[in-house]
């Protein structure tokens, strides 16, 4: 499958730019592929209530699925804290993970992209850190 990996990674670096992370000061900025080749960026969404936080992969498929666009083929994530360059890579916490098993084309392609820059990043596939999955072909 043809990914765009610069591309995504560049996005998500664009979109970071604009997340809303006042209590942790760590932002991220994650962007997804749809199944045509579209991309949507997102960003975490800090709130006073603390659990009423959306994480930056969330927000960008939950962006393209309101659009219509419900099958997903690859997310980059870029994360760290607000006055320091990249150093780590931000790994999608479990929730997300699971968001994404919902949306994806099919779970041994879905490619995560975690990166500290375009050119330093690893490539996982769903299945890789989201193993023995429920998704919704339990249930349709
Ligand atoms: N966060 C994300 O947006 N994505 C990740 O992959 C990891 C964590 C956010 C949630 C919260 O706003 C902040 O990072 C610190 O946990």
């Amino acid at each position: 499958m043809n990914i765009p990996i610069p591309e995504l990674v560049k996005s998500a670096f664009a979109a970071r730019k604009k997340a809303y992370a006042p209590y942790s000061k760590y932002l991220v900025g994650a962007s997804i592929l749809t199944k045509d080749d579209r991309i949507y960026s997102g960003v975490n969404i800090e709130n006073a209530s603390y659990g009423a936080s959306n994480c930056a992969e969330r927000t960008a498929i939950f962006k393209a699925v309101s659009e219509g666009n419900t099958k997903l083929k690859a997310v980059a994530v870029v994360g760290g804290a607000e006055d320091n360059e990249i150093t780590g890579f931000a790994y999608p916490c479990g929730v997300c993970r699971q968001v994404m098993r919902e949306f994806c084309v099919n779970p041994e392609e879905f490619i995560i992209i975690v990166a500290k820059s375009e050119e330093e990043y690893r490539t996982f596939t769903l299945n890789e850190i989201l193993p023995a999955s429920f998704g919704p072909e339990k249930l349709m």
